[in-house]
This record gives structure tokens, C-alpha cells and sequence, in this order.
């Protein structure tokens, strides 16, 4: 039996982690709707609800950051990062120091939470060293008074964050900590059913990503609403980069067959922070998109994706554009560590087949016999 192309509609794990509930437009953390979630709990919250299945009462929570706080420190003082000096990929960056720094900790043997907690405490340190950095600046280290998302904020620029940016963030770290069996995650799930550590699990979940189907595509929204310029603009863009084959990047999902949830929340956030000419850019852009779309393929039922008002969020509390994909990696490394504990429990090796579709029936020939046609 051969799976279909993507392994579309395939089931690989049971999970009690996160759904994706594609039809209807919801997402559910732990029994929890996103919408029960996003503005409420505080990412460290929602970290602590993935990793053990339940909220934190205060005193689980204190007991949670208290762990935490020391755990956001740089134990190698950045040595990755300034090696890669400044004009490494971000996420190819994130990927070498995490990497780094989880073989000098060391992570090894079967996973816990407190590696999970680790590995999450030290994302938004890594990113924001690696942008002060490459900007002729020393790395901060994290302040025991901040959160995790003022922290991060904090780390980029020495200063403590506005109220409404860390909210935004906060909100954005929520709403993207988990999502059900999406690629990085699978990633990650194979990778743990080997038995190999966490700590490489979650370099192979970066890795994952950082494509442009997966966790690339806000940057190249922005990149797309620039190139557009206009409210005016996008009818004439859109039909153009249609007519060329292209992708509107933060349209399409493979499971949600309606709007994201997340994204409907990000909208309203976007909304509010967003100037009036951007937004006015953004909204026309994404009803003219998803019109468009499933006028062209209505059997696809094509509407916008996290990544679409993600990206007008991100930029609204000051973060530039290449730090998007590792900002998104920065939460969704909460939901990557509680899939590899689950894994752990009960696992079974992830050993899928392939279907061989070559010859086998070549003779070897010495070198010198070698024709270029033999060769190919
Ligand atoms: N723009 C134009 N056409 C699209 C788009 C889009 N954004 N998305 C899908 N389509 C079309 C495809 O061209 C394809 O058409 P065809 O059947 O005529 O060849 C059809 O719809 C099915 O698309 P697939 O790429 O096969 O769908 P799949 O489920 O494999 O991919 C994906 C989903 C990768 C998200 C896709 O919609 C896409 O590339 N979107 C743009 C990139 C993007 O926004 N990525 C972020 C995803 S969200 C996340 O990972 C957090």
C-alpha cells in the first residue's frame, strides 16, 4: 500500500497534545480551544499545560519559573554565534548554538521535562544574541524580573519592553506553541523514536522549520505585501503572480479547509498595531487572495494561514524580518519537546517503507567501460 504524496490525510500518532480540526477552523491545546488560551494564559502557562497536560496552579508555576530563570543564561557565552560571525541564516544559527550549547549541557539519555524546559528557556537568549551580534553589540543576559517574551524582547534591544508589545508577543508565542502533527513536529517524533536525545530531536525540528512551506513563510508575506505597495496594487499583483505559477505566501494549509483560527486572532492584533495604510494593505490582499484562490480551485478551499498576519504582529513589536522564523521556532519549541516526551511513552520506531521505483537489474562495469549512459 503506498501512502499518499505528503502522506496526506495519513495518521502517525495518537496525541493528546494538540488537534488541528481542519473542517471546522478550531485548534485545541489539551482539551483547551486556542481562543480559551490566546490573551489569557502566558506562554510559560501554555508551555507548562503541553509538557504536563493539566494548567499550572501558582505554586506549579512559580516552581516552573523558578527553574526557568536560571536556565535562559548563555553557558558558552554565545561561541557559535560568533564564530558564524554576522551573515549566518538566523535559523541556521539558532540550529549550530542550540546544537552547541545542548553537547556541552549535556542532554543525553531518555528525555524529561526538564530538558524540554531547558531547551525552551534558551531559544529567545540564542536569538537575541545572535542579532546583537551581528549588530557590533554584547549579548544581554536574561533579568530575573521579565517573563519569557519580555525577556526576549528585552535581550534584543536593553530596554524593557512596552506592556502592549510584550501582550502581542506573549499572545503570538500562545497561539503557535503547538499544532498537531505538522512537519517539524513529525520531525521531531522520528527523530525521538530512535531513542536519541531530545536535544538533537529539536535541531532536526529547526531544521524542518525553516522552509519556506513550513515556518519561512512570514518574512516572504512581508516581502509580498511590500512588493504590492498598495491596496490599488493587489488585484493586478496577484492575477500577475497567479498567471505565473507562483504561491501566495500565507494562503493554503494542508489540513485547515477554512480559516486558521490563529490567524482570525492575529487579524484583530494586527488590527490594533498595525498603521491604518497597512492594514487596509494586508486585509485587501487577503480577501482578494482567498477569493481568487478558490475561484481558481474551489476544490482546494484555500484561505489565509497563521503565517499571514503573523508577520504584520512581529513586525508591530519591533522584530526584524528574518528573526520571524526563529521567533515562531522560539514558541513552537515548547510543543516540539512535549511530542518527544509523548513519544517516549509507549514508543515504537518510526519505519516507514518507501515504494522502489528504479531498475535492479544493472551489471557493474570497471571503470574504464564506463559509457556516460551506463552512468545515468
Ligand atoms: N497560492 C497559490 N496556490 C496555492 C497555494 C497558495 N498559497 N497553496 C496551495 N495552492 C494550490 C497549489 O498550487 C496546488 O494546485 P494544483 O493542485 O493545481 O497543483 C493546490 O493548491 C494544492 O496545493 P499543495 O501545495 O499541494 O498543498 P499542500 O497541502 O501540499 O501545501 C502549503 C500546503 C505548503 C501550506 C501550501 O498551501 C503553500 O505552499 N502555501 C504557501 C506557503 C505558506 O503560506 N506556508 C506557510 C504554511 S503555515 C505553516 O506551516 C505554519
Amino acid at each position: 500500500m503506498t501512502a499518499p504524496k505528503g502522506l496526506e490525510g495519513i495518521v502517525v500518532a495518537q496525541t493528546n497534545i494538540s488537534h488541528v480540526f481542519g473542517t471546522e477552523g478550531k485548534l485545541v491545546y489539551r482539551g483547551y480551544n486556542i481562543n480559551e488560551l490566546a490573551g489569557k494564559a502566558s506562554y510559560e502557562e501554555v508551555a507548562f499545560l503541553l509538557w504536563n497536560g493539566h494548567l499550572p496552579t501558582q505554586p506549579e508555576l512559580d516552581a516552573l519559573n523558578a527553574k526557568m530563570r536560571p536556565m535562559r543564561k548563555l553557558t558558552d557565552g554565545g561561541y557559535a554565534l560568533k564564530a558564524l560571525k554576522g551573515g549566518a541564516n538566523p535559523m541556521d544559527a539558532l540550529r549550530t548554538e542550540i546544537s552547541l550549547l545542548a553537547a556541552l549541557a549535556p542532554i543525553s539519555g531518555t528525555a524529561t521535562i526538564d530538558q524540554a524546559m531547558l531547551l525552551t528557556a534558551l531559544f529567545p537568549t540564542v536569538v537575541a544574541a545572535f542579532q546583537r551580534l551581528r549588530n557590533g553589540k554584547e549579548p544581554l543576559e536574561p533579568r530575573d524580573d521579565l517573563g519569557h517574551a519580555a525577556n526576549y524582547l528585552y535581550m534584543l534591544t536593553g530596554e524593557v519592553p512596552p506592556e502592549n508589545h510584550v501582550k502581542s508577543l506573549d499572545t503570538y508565542l500562545v497561539l503557535l506553541a503547538d499544532h498537531g502533527m505538522n512537519a517539524s513536529t513529525f520531525t521531531a517524533r522520528v527523530i525521538a523514536s530512535t531513542e536519541s536525545d531530545i536535544a538533537s530531536a529539536i535541531v532536526g525540528a529547526i531544521g524542518a522549520l525553516k522552509g519556506p512551506l513550513h515556518g519561512g513563510a512570514p518574512a516572504l508575506v512581508m516581502d509580498m505585501l511590500e512588493q504590492i505597495g498598495t491596496a490599488e496594487n493587489v488585484k493586478p499583483w496577484m492575477d500577475n503572480a497567479l498567471a505565473n505559477h507562483q504561491k501566495l505566501m500565507g494562503f493554503g494549509h494542508r489540513v485547515y479547509k477554512t480559516t486558521d483560527p490563529r490567524a482570525e486572532i492575529l487579524r484583530e492584533m494586527a488590527r490594533q498595531s498595525s498603521t491604518p495604510a497597512f492594514f487596509a494593505l494586508a486585509r485587501t490582499a487577503e480577501e482578494y487572495g482567498i477569493a481568487e484562490l478558490n475561484r481558481r480551485k474551489p476544490d482546494q478551499r484555500l484561505y489565509t494561514n497563521v503565517e499571514f498576519y503573523s508577520a504584520a504582529v512581529l513586525n508591530s513589536v519591533g522584530l526584524p524580518r528574518d528573526l520571524y522564523p526563529t521567533t515562531f521556532a522560539s514558541s513552537r519549541v515548547a510543543g516540539w519537546t512535549a511530542h518527544v516526551l509523548e513519544q517516549m511513552v509507549g514508543n515504537r520506531l518510526i519505519r516507514p517503507q518507501s515504494e522502489y521505483v528504479g531498475r535492479e537489474d544493472l551489471k557493474f562495469a570497471p571503470i574504464a567501460q564506463r559509457t556516460p549512459a551506463a552512468v545515468s
